[in-house]
Protein backbone atom coordinates (compact mmCIF):
# COMPACT_ATOMS: atom_id res chain seq x y z
CA UNK A 1 0.00 0.00 0.00
CA UNK A 2 1.27 3.38 -0.58
CA UNK A 3 0.64 6.69 1.35
CA UNK A 4 -0.07 10.47 1.15
CA UNK A 5 0.19 12.93 3.61
CA UNK A 6 -1.62 15.82 2.18
CA UNK A 7 0.11 19.04 3.93
CA UNK A 8 -1.02 22.20 1.79
CA UNK A 9 -4.51 23.78 2.85
CA UNK A 10 -5.03 27.70 3.50
CA UNK A 11 -4.28 27.50 7.44
CA UNK A 12 -6.23 30.98 7.95
CA UNK A 13 -6.65 29.85 11.40
CA UNK A 14 -3.40 30.22 12.53
CA UNK A 15 -2.75 33.67 10.65
CA UNK A 16 0.08 35.80 10.64
CA UNK A 17 2.22 32.37 12.25
CA UNK A 18 1.42 30.87 8.92
CA UNK A 19 1.95 34.00 6.51
CA UNK A 20 4.76 32.66 5.22
CA UNK A 21 5.22 29.02 6.43
CA UNK A 22 2.66 26.12 6.35
CA UNK A 23 1.34 24.61 9.78
CA UNK A 24 2.44 21.26 9.39
CA UNK A 25 5.99 22.35 9.37
CA UNK A 26 5.61 24.15 12.27
CA UNK A 27 6.65 22.47 15.62
CA UNK A 28 4.63 20.45 17.89
CA UNK A 29 6.91 20.79 20.90
CA UNK A 30 10.30 19.20 20.05
CA UNK A 31 9.44 18.17 16.22
CA UNK A 32 7.70 19.43 13.17
CA UNK A 33 4.19 18.49 12.70
CA UNK A 34 4.35 16.89 9.78
CA UNK A 35 6.30 13.81 12.03
CA UNK A 36 3.09 12.66 13.85
CA UNK A 37 1.03 11.91 10.42
CA UNK A 38 4.29 10.54 9.12
CA UNK A 39 5.00 7.84 11.76
CA UNK A 40 1.31 6.51 11.38
CA UNK A 41 1.77 5.55 7.76
CA UNK A 42 5.05 4.58 8.97
CA UNK A 43 3.27 2.25 11.68
CA UNK A 44 1.21 1.08 9.12
CA UNK A 45 4.14 -0.19 7.16
CA UNK A 46 4.08 1.79 4.68
CA UNK A 47 7.17 3.23 3.01
CA UNK A 48 6.43 4.84 -0.45
CA UNK A 49 5.01 8.32 0.45
CA UNK A 50 3.76 11.58 -1.47
CA UNK A 51 3.73 14.77 0.30
CA UNK A 52 1.44 17.19 -1.38
CA UNK A 53 1.21 20.82 -0.36
CA UNK A 54 0.95 24.47 -1.68
CA UNK A 55 3.29 25.97 -4.46
CA UNK A 56 4.87 27.86 -1.53
CA UNK A 57 5.84 25.19 0.85
CA UNK A 58 6.64 22.03 -0.88
CA UNK A 59 9.78 22.77 -1.70
CA UNK A 60 10.63 23.01 2.49
CA UNK A 61 8.87 19.56 2.83
CA UNK A 62 11.59 18.05 0.25
CA UNK A 63 14.37 19.93 2.26
CA UNK A 64 13.09 18.87 5.50
CA UNK A 65 12.15 15.08 4.82
CA UNK A 66 14.39 14.44 1.38
CA UNK A 67 14.41 11.24 -0.28
CA UNK A 68 13.05 9.24 2.76
CA UNK A 69 16.60 6.97 2.31
CA UNK A 70 17.68 7.98 5.74
CA UNK A 71 14.78 6.71 7.03
CA UNK A 72 14.01 3.34 4.63
CA UNK A 73 11.35 5.27 3.05
CA UNK A 74 10.89 6.85 -0.27
CA UNK A 75 9.41 10.22 -0.75
CA UNK A 76 7.69 11.84 -3.16
CA UNK A 77 6.70 15.77 -3.87
CA UNK A 78 3.59 17.07 -5.51
CA UNK A 79 1.96 20.38 -5.39
CA UNK A 80 -1.47 21.00 -5.13
CA UNK A 81 -1.96 25.00 -6.51
CA UNK A 82 -5.00 25.67 -4.35
CA UNK A 83 -6.83 24.16 -1.23
CA UNK A 84 -9.56 22.14 -3.84
CA UNK A 85 -10.13 19.79 -1.09
CA UNK A 86 -9.42 16.81 0.59
CA UNK A 87 -10.36 13.94 -1.55
CA UNK A 88 -8.11 16.49 -4.53
CA UNK A 89 -5.16 14.60 -2.83
CA UNK A 90 -5.79 11.50 -4.59
CA UNK A 91 -6.48 13.92 -8.27
CA UNK A 92 -2.54 15.82 -7.87
CA UNK A 93 -1.51 12.22 -6.66
CA UNK A 94 -2.77 9.75 -9.78
CA UNK A 95 0.24 9.01 -11.12
CA UNK A 96 1.93 8.60 -7.73
CA UNK A 97 -1.05 5.88 -6.61
CA UNK A 98 -0.57 4.05 -10.26
CA UNK A 99 -3.71 2.02 -9.56
CA UNK A 100 -2.90 0.74 -6.11
CA UNK A 101 -4.31 0.60 -2.42
CA UNK A 102 -3.57 4.12 -0.99
CA UNK A 103 -3.54 5.67 2.49
CA UNK A 104 -4.38 9.44 3.18
CA UNK A 105 -3.35 11.36 6.26
CA UNK A 106 -3.86 15.00 6.46
CA UNK A 107 -0.70 16.93 7.32
CA UNK A 108 -1.97 18.12 11.01
CA UNK A 109 -3.53 14.76 12.24
CA UNK A 110 -1.64 13.28 15.47
CA UNK A 111 -2.94 10.16 17.02
CA UNK A 112 -1.10 8.39 19.93
CA UNK A 113 -2.10 5.57 22.11
CA UNK A 114 -2.10 2.17 23.02
CA UNK A 115 -2.65 -0.61 20.48
CA UNK A 116 -2.25 1.90 17.67
CA UNK A 117 0.17 0.18 15.64
CA UNK A 118 -1.88 -2.86 15.51
CA UNK A 119 -5.11 -1.00 14.08
CA UNK A 120 -2.84 0.76 11.41
CA UNK A 121 -2.03 -2.53 10.74
CA UNK A 122 -4.91 -4.23 10.10
CA UNK A 123 -6.21 -1.35 7.85
CA UNK A 124 -3.41 -1.10 5.53
CA UNK A 125 -4.09 -4.76 4.93
CA UNK A 126 -7.34 -4.58 3.74
CA UNK A 127 -7.81 -6.51 0.02
CA UNK A 128 -11.36 -4.11 -0.75
CA UNK A 129 -12.79 -1.37 0.50
CA UNK A 130 -11.98 1.32 2.70
CA UNK A 131 -11.34 1.93 6.04
CA UNK A 132 -11.72 5.34 8.17
CA UNK A 133 -11.14 5.98 12.22
CA UNK A 134 -13.90 7.11 14.66
CA UNK A 135 -13.50 9.12 17.77
CA UNK A 136 -15.77 9.40 20.30
CA UNK A 137 -16.15 13.71 20.51
CA UNK A 138 -18.70 15.01 22.56
CA UNK A 139 -19.53 17.73 20.38
CA UNK A 140 -20.64 16.03 16.96
CA UNK A 141 -22.42 18.55 15.65
CA UNK A 142 -18.74 19.81 14.07
CA UNK A 143 -17.44 16.92 12.59
CA UNK A 144 -18.08 14.37 9.72
CA UNK A 145 -19.44 11.99 11.94
CA UNK A 146 -19.92 8.34 11.00
CA UNK A 147 -23.06 6.11 12.04
CA UNK A 148 -21.71 2.49 13.20
CA UNK A 149 -23.55 -1.44 12.84
CA UNK A 150 -22.51 -4.60 13.71
CA UNK A 151 -18.82 -5.69 12.01
CA UNK A 152 -17.80 -1.99 11.98
CA UNK A 153 -19.33 -1.52 8.74
CA UNK A 154 -20.74 1.94 8.35
CA UNK A 155 -24.26 3.02 8.32
CA UNK A 156 -24.13 6.36 7.20
CA UNK A 157 -22.04 9.59 7.13
CA UNK A 158 -23.49 12.91 7.91
CA UNK A 159 -21.21 16.37 7.15
CA UNK A 160 -21.77 18.61 10.58
CA UNK A 161 -24.95 17.49 11.45
CA UNK A 162 -27.73 19.40 13.58
CA UNK A 163 -29.14 16.21 15.13
CA UNK A 164 -25.68 13.52 15.23
CA UNK A 165 -26.80 9.91 14.74
CA UNK A 166 -23.88 9.19 16.76
CA UNK A 167 -21.03 10.27 18.41
CA UNK A 168 -18.37 8.73 16.04
CA UNK A 169 -16.04 11.67 14.27
CA UNK A 170 -14.19 10.75 11.03
CA UNK A 171 -10.59 11.59 11.86
CA UNK A 172 -8.18 12.94 8.70
CA UNK A 173 -6.52 9.73 8.56
CA UNK A 174 -7.74 6.90 5.15
CA UNK A 175 -7.32 3.77 3.45
CA UNK A 176 -8.39 2.99 0.53
CA UNK A 177 -8.40 0.11 -1.74
CA UNK A 178 -6.99 0.46 -5.92
CA UNK A 179 -10.47 2.52 -6.98
CA UNK A 180 -10.03 5.49 -4.88
CA UNK A 181 -8.11 7.26 -7.89
CA UNK A 182 -11.35 6.92 -9.94
CA UNK A 183 -14.12 7.64 -7.21
CA UNK A 184 -12.36 10.90 -6.37
CA UNK A 185 -12.00 11.87 -10.31
CA UNK A 186 -15.57 11.04 -10.60
CA UNK A 187 -16.72 13.59 -7.95
CA UNK A 188 -17.78 16.94 -8.35
CA UNK A 189 -17.00 19.78 -6.35
CA UNK A 190 -19.62 20.78 -3.49
CA UNK A 191 -21.13 23.69 -2.90
CA UNK A 192 -18.11 25.17 -1.19
CA UNK A 193 -16.13 24.48 -4.25
CA UNK A 194 -14.21 21.24 -2.92
CA UNK A 195 -13.99 17.96 -3.82
CA UNK A 196 -14.99 16.15 -0.50
CA UNK A 197 -13.34 13.02 1.19
CA UNK A 198 -17.06 12.56 2.66
CA UNK A 199 -18.21 11.61 -0.82
CA UNK A 200 -14.89 9.29 -1.50
CA UNK A 201 -16.35 7.58 1.91
CA UNK A 202 -19.82 7.70 0.97
CA UNK A 203 -19.26 5.78 -2.53
CA UNK A 204 -17.74 3.07 -0.37
CA UNK A 205 -20.40 3.26 2.37
CA UNK A 206 -23.05 3.04 -0.62
CA UNK A 207 -21.17 -0.26 -1.51
CA UNK A 208 -21.17 -1.25 2.16
CA UNK A 209 -17.50 -1.33 2.07
CA UNK A 210 -16.90 1.11 4.00
CA UNK A 211 -15.62 -0.17 8.14
CA UNK A 212 -15.04 1.97 10.79
CA UNK A 213 -11.84 1.20 13.39
CA UNK A 214 -13.17 2.74 16.40
CA UNK A 215 -10.35 4.72 18.46
CA UNK A 216 -10.82 3.98 22.32
CA UNK A 217 -10.53 6.01 25.14
CA UNK A 218 -6.45 4.74 25.77
CA UNK A 219 -5.54 6.82 22.47
CA UNK A 220 -5.65 10.68 22.29
CA UNK A 221 -6.38 12.25 19.09
CA UNK A 222 -5.06 15.65 18.34
CA UNK A 223 -4.89 18.63 15.69
CA UNK A 224 -2.78 21.71 15.28
CA UNK A 225 -5.24 23.60 13.32
CA UNK A 226 -5.58 26.45 15.94
CA UNK A 227 -3.64 28.35 18.54
CA UNK A 228 -5.20 26.64 21.15
CA UNK A 229 -4.62 23.24 19.78
CA UNK A 230 -1.56 23.39 18.97
CA UNK A 231 -0.03 24.71 22.22
CA UNK A 232 -2.23 21.58 23.94
CA UNK A 233 -0.58 19.27 21.43
CA UNK A 234 2.78 20.87 22.20
CA UNK A 235 1.91 19.92 25.75
CA UNK A 236 0.52 17.18 25.61
CA UNK A 237 3.81 15.28 23.78
CA UNK A 238 6.62 17.54 26.35
CA UNK A 239 4.68 15.90 29.35
CA UNK A 240 4.26 12.34 28.14
CA UNK A 241 7.62 12.50 26.85
CA UNK A 242 9.22 13.84 29.96
CA UNK A 243 7.56 11.27 32.28
CA UNK A 244 8.15 8.45 30.25
CA UNK A 245 11.49 8.64 28.86
CA UNK A 246 9.79 7.16 25.54
CA UNK A 247 9.51 10.08 22.65
CA UNK A 248 6.07 10.65 20.68
CA UNK A 249 6.42 9.81 16.44
CA UNK A 250 10.16 9.88 16.73
CA UNK A 251 10.89 8.99 13.06
CA UNK A 252 14.15 7.61 13.24
CA UNK A 253 13.05 5.42 16.55
CA UNK A 254 9.99 4.08 14.21
CA UNK A 255 12.01 3.30 10.95
CA UNK A 256 14.57 1.17 13.02
CA UNK A 257 11.54 -0.85 15.13
CA UNK A 258 9.63 -1.13 12.33
CA UNK A 259 13.25 -2.60 10.27
CA UNK A 260 13.28 -0.24 7.66
CA UNK A 261 16.82 0.75 8.40
CA UNK A 262 19.80 -0.78 10.45
CA UNK A 263 21.53 0.28 13.54
CA UNK A 264 23.92 1.59 11.28
CA UNK A 265 21.73 4.08 9.99
CA UNK A 266 20.04 4.92 12.89
CA UNK A 267 23.43 6.05 14.83
CA UNK A 268 24.24 8.07 11.59
CA UNK A 269 20.62 10.17 12.24
CA UNK A 270 20.97 10.60 15.50
CA UNK A 271 24.87 12.20 14.97
CA UNK A 272 23.51 14.25 12.68
CA UNK A 273 21.04 15.57 15.23
CA UNK A 274 23.09 15.12 18.40
CA UNK A 275 23.22 18.76 19.72
CA UNK A 276 19.43 18.66 20.03
CA UNK A 277 17.76 16.37 22.84
CA UNK A 278 15.83 14.71 19.76
CA UNK A 279 19.04 13.80 18.66
CA UNK A 280 20.33 12.61 21.49
CA UNK A 281 17.38 10.48 21.91
CA UNK A 282 18.01 8.77 18.65
CA UNK A 283 21.75 8.26 19.55
CA UNK A 284 21.12 6.60 23.08
CA UNK A 285 18.65 4.65 21.30
CA UNK A 286 21.58 3.38 18.76
CA UNK A 287 23.93 3.14 21.67
CA UNK A 288 21.30 1.37 23.77
CA UNK A 289 20.36 -1.09 20.99
CA UNK A 290 24.13 -2.36 20.27
CA UNK A 291 24.07 -3.13 24.11
CA UNK A 292 20.93 -5.12 23.75
CA UNK A 293 18.33 -2.79 23.64
CA UNK A 294 15.42 -2.03 26.52
P1 LIG B 1 -8.82 22.45 6.76
O1 LIG B 1 -9.03 22.36 8.21
O2 LIG B 1 -9.99 22.43 5.84
O3 LIG B 1 -8.03 23.76 6.36
P2 LIG B 1 -6.78 24.49 6.98
O4 LIG B 1 -6.51 23.96 8.33
O5 LIG B 1 -5.66 24.61 6.01
O6 LIG B 1 -7.30 25.98 6.94
P3 LIG B 1 -7.97 26.99 7.91
O7 LIG B 1 -6.98 27.28 9.02
O8 LIG B 1 -8.10 28.13 6.98
O9 LIG B 1 -9.27 26.40 8.38
O10 LIG B 1 -7.85 21.32 6.27
C1 LIG B 1 -7.53 20.17 6.98
C2 LIG B 1 -6.14 19.71 6.61
O11 LIG B 1 -6.06 19.36 5.24
C3 LIG B 1 -5.06 20.74 6.81
O12 LIG B 1 -3.89 20.04 7.24
C4 LIG B 1 -4.84 21.33 5.44
C5 LIG B 1 -5.13 20.17 4.53
N1 LIG B 1 -5.75 20.54 3.25
C6 LIG B 1 -4.98 20.54 2.11
O13 LIG B 1 -3.77 20.29 2.16
N2 LIG B 1 -5.57 20.81 0.92
C7 LIG B 1 -6.89 21.08 0.81
O14 LIG B 1 -7.37 21.29 -0.31
C8 LIG B 1 -7.68 21.10 2.01
C9 LIG B 1 -9.13 21.41 1.94
C10 LIG B 1 -7.06 20.82 3.19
Amino acid sequence: MKGIILAGGANTRLHPVTNVVSKQLLPVYDKPMVYYPLSLLMLAGIREILVISTPRDTPKFEALLGDGSSLGLHFEYAVQERPAGIADAFRVGRSFVNGEACALVLGDNILYGHSLPEMLQRASAIKEGAVVFGYEVHDPERFGIVEIGPDKRAISLEEKPTAPKSPWAVIGLYFYDHQVCDVAADLAPSARGEVEITDVNRWYLEKGLLTVEQLGRGIAWLDGGTFDSLHEAAEYVRILQTRQNWRISCVEEIAYRMGFIDLEQLRKNGERLAKSDYGQYVLDLANGESEGGR
